[in-house]
């Protein structure tokens, strides 16, 4: 779907923009804009409790604080914004500029590479790992990777259920630990000291609000990471531009973003019968909120499927809108910034070593350099 998904979400768009589908048990589709952004803002009107992902990670836990409503949705948010705001990530653009400056060294001399292994897997996790204050683990992201594409790619229930239950475990001994030695500044620490309406978080809140910022922060970003590398070693004429006027960084992510989006699309709940472009939905269904096509929405976007690097396309919404908007999106705007920057100051000149293996999938992104080229 995703390596035609142009041409299958402006059928969509047109022919029937608010549509309804029997797999995972029925639910409708919205894939324009305006419908998107109806639906994504009124939580009054589409709960998000019943679970956001379709299909669900499988592990029987609410990922939080995306599936959760109000009061509690709200109460979580003001407890993490504060360390995700634009200042707080500017302060952080020192350390995450060393780590990827750090993997960039690593790979530089040796004429090839796969991007996705060296570059935009480790970024994200040794980011996210820190701002836990917990060990980089490479069972993670076997663990994460098991309960985001097992869902989707055949992976048996017993698996899933042992990689959460492996996850869940770890952040289980994290907790304790911060419990027995308090004071620390990390976002486990964080969590502790939450409150929903004057009571303290209850010990399952904070492990599914620990399990589900490590998920987010890494699968998404490194996606995301690895749509724009690849972009830049398939059209060498962006690359020359980004590399003529760094500037143009900023455009490339939003570009990458907007039309990569690493979030394809989330759910919310009908709380009662109602309607969306026409389209009766009764309460309890669900409706997908399909972020991939209402950012090549053209009533938005003109020429929407084009890459326009003299374009910055901010109204995009591959962070979601509303209420439930990414907490995480200054940093992984500056992740994603970051590694383009690092990369292209030593390794300015790189193309793919074989076939294009497309922007869609979360696989392997294997470049060659000439090493005669690389920056010191
Ligand atoms: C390119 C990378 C990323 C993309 C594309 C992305 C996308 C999204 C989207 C679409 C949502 C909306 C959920 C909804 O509407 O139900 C979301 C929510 C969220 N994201 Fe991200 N995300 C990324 C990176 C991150 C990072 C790095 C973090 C944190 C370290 C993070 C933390 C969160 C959290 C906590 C939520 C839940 C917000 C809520 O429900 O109130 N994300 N993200």
């Amino acid at each position: 779907m995703r390596a035609r998904c142009a041409e299958a979400y402006a059928e969509l768009r047109t022919g029937c923009p608010v549509f309804h589908t029997e797999a995972w048990g029925g639910f409708w589709v919205a894939s324009r804009y305006e419908d998107v952004y109806e639906v994504g803002r009124d939580v009054a009107r589409f709960a998000s409790g019943p679970g956001a992902m379709l299909p669900p990670v499988g592990h029987g836990r609410p990922l939080l604080p995306m599936d959760a409503d109000p009061p509690e949705h709200p109460e979580y948010r003001r407890l993490l914004l504060p360390r995700f705001a634009p200042a707080a990530v500017a302060g952080m653009e020192a350390d995450v500029r060393d780590l990827a400056r750090g993997l960039v060294d690593e790979i530089a001399g040796r004429g090839e590479a796969d991007l996705y292994e060296t570059l935009c897997k480790p970024l994200p996790m040794l980011l996210i790992t820190r701002l836990l204050g917990i060990e980089r683990d490479e069972t993670f992201w076997a663990w994460t990777d098991t309960l985001i594409y097992g869902r989707v790619d055949g992976t048996s229930p017993e698996e899933i259920r042992a990689a959460a239950d492996g996850l869940y475990g770890f952040l289980e001994g994290q907790v304790a630990d911060r419990r027995r030695r308090p004071g620390r500044d990390d976002l486990i620490s964080l969590l502790l000291q939450g409150d929903v309406e004057g009571r303290p978080y209850r010990e399952d809140e904070i492990l599914d609000l620990c399990f589900f910022l490590l998920i987010a922060g890494l699968e998404n970003t490194a996606f995301g990471i690895r749509a724009t590398l690849r972009h830049l070693a398939v059209e060498p004429g962006d690359r020359a531009a980004v590399l003529a006027d760094p500037g143009l960084v900023h455009n490339l992510v939003e570009q990458s973003l907007r039309l990569y989006s690493p979030v394809t699309g989330l759910c919310r709940t009908a709380t009662s019968d109602t309607v969306v472009a026409g389209q009766s939905i009764a309460a309890g269904e669900r409706v997908l909120l399909l972020f991939g096509s209402a950012n090549r929405d053209p009533a938005v976007f003109p020429d929407a499927d084009e890459f326009h690097l003299d374009r910055r396309d901010g109204r995009h919404v591959a962070f979601g809108i509303g209420p439930h908007r990414c907490v995480g999106s200054n940093l992984a705007r500056l992740e994603m910034r970051v590694a383009v920057e690092e990369l292209l100051r030593r390794i300015p000149q790189f193309q793919l070593s074989g076939a294009d293996p497309g922007w869609y999938d979360a696989t392997r992104l294997d470049i060659v350099w000439d090493p005669e080229e690389v920056a010191r």
